[in-house]
């Protein structure tokens, strides 16, 4: 299972890349709001110098003309750069071109199988169903993964499941469980994946009996 890092902010980027287990990440206009990127294609530039996995980049634009020259612009940055496209018509449209100019694509604001259907007809490189936000209107977002997974299996389509708006660990091992290809996870579920109190506990005593030991020994 690939781990993607879902942010703009490049501290929490080199902080998860210094970890030695990421392999992407992923980005949004609220997440370059929220870190205040004033330069997007400079920033996007500099995220793909400390990462080596794929680098996803949405375009702003909505109608198929603009999305096509604007993702032509973000895939030259760089080659790990990913073009994120939302699942609107002329998205899809969009998607199908850059797929058959060999551009990647992260087909992203996917809520139904039926869209992640499409989206794979279109050759896109992932699908990002957004689990956290389903689960806020009261429907099951692992659920969606689920079908996607099943669907995606039936017929051999190569595009990775790339789970979006995860919000806690469970998320992250629902989606493994059922095979998904990509988890995109905040720092703080990254970290939250390793802890447990059992070994923060456990780490504590040995340490503390170590210490009594050394005390012994003099
Ligand atoms: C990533 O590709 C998505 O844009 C992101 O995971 C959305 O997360 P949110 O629902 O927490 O905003």
């Amino acid at each position: 299972m690939k781990f993607f890092i879902d942010t703009a902010d490049l501290t929490e980027i080199s902080e998860a890349h210094a970890m030695g287990i990421l392999d992407g990440v992923t980005t949004n206009p609220s997440l370059c709001a929220k870190v205040g990127v004033r330069d997007f294609e400079a920033h996007i530039a500099k995220i793909c110098e400390i990462v080596d996995g794929d680098v996803s980049a949405e375009v702003v634009s909505t109608t198929y003309d603009d999305m096509v020259a604007e993702g032509r612009r973000l895939a030259d940055i760089a080659p790990n750069v990913v073009v994120k496209i939302p699942l609107i018509k002329d998205g899809i449209k969009a998607i199908r071109t850059f797929t058959d100019e060999g551009i990647k694509t992260n087909c992203t604001l996917c809520f139904s199988p039926t869209q992640a259907l499409v989206a794979a007809k279109a050759g896109a490189t992932y699908i990002s169903p957004f689990v956290g936000r389903l689960d806020d209107v009261s429907t099951d977002g692992m659920q969606l993964i689920e079908d996607i997974v099943t669907i995606y299996d039936n017929y051999g389509y190569e595009t990775e499941v790339l789970v979006a708006s995860i919000r806690h660990p469970m998320h992250v091992v629902e989606s493994a469980r059922i095979g998904a290809h990509v988890a995109t996870m905040p720092l703080s579920v990254i970290e939250a994946l390793i802890k447990h109190p059992l070994t923060d506990n456990g780490l504590a005593k040995f340490l503390a009996d170590w210490d009594k030991l050394q005390a012994s020994l003099k």
